[in-house]
């Protein structure tokens, strides 16, 4: 699927995205990318996404039955990531995790949306049955996007996270039922 997935998506301003699923040679571009995201949109990553080693193992170490990322190019520049994270054995193996981010640029054009939606397209192929994510409360944006594509939250949990300066914060747990996506 990765060799085929390629995509023209018209945004909300009538500007041209070209989504593709990441390759070894998008390492500087995502590096660029990361590194040009203001703090408050970093606040609440797993990864130092500034630290460009990391960047350098992720596009090393691509294995799309275990991380499929899908990039937003406008025209050469990285604007937009959204990764899709399996697990492929267990109690998990029918759930998939969603973490995506957008250039502060091309934020409400409706990017962080198409990308949720494809991949909930992609979770379908792939046989999942549900979509996970875990959004900071204080985020309403990122709650309404992850909204938008067709989750819905099932729980807070106070205190649960801490940000980049150490400040506890509620994590809202979204998850999305593939297979009641398209019944309606
Ligand atoms: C969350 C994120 C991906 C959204 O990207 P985006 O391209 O701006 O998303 P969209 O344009 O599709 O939608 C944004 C929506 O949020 C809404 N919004 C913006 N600020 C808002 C606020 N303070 N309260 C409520 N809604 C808000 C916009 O109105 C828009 O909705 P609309 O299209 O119905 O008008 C982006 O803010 C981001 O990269 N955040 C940092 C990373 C992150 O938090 N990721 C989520 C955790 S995995």
């Amino acid at each position: 699927m990765e060799k085929t997935y390629l995509k023209e998506c018209k945004l909300k301003d009538g500007s041209v995205v070209l989504l593709r699923p990441l390759v070894a040679e998008d390492r500087e571009g995502l590096i660029t990318f990361f590194q040009s995201l203001p703090e408050e949109l970093r606040l609440y990553l797993r990864h130092d996404v500034t630290d460009a080693n990391i960047i350098k193992s992720w596009t090393e170490n691509i294995d799309y039955d275990h991380i499929f990322p899908i990039l937003a190019f406008a025209g050469e520049r990285i604007v937009g990531d959204v990764s899709l994270h399996r697990i492929p054995f267990g109690w998990k193996r029918h759930i998939g995790t969603v973490r995506v981010a957008v250039d502060p640029d091309y934020h409400d054009k409706g990017l962080g949306t198409l990308l949720i939606h494809e991949i909930v397209e992609l979770a379908s192929e792939f046989g999942l049955e549900k979509l996970w994510a875990e959004l900071p409360l204080e985020m309403p944006a990122a709650i309404a996007v992850f909204r938008k594509a067709g989750f819905s939250s099932k729980a807070v949990v106070e205190g649960l996270v801490k940000d980049l300066h150490g400040r506890n914060t509620d994590v809202v747990i979204m998850v999305c039922d593939i297979g009641t996506q398209y019944d309606f």
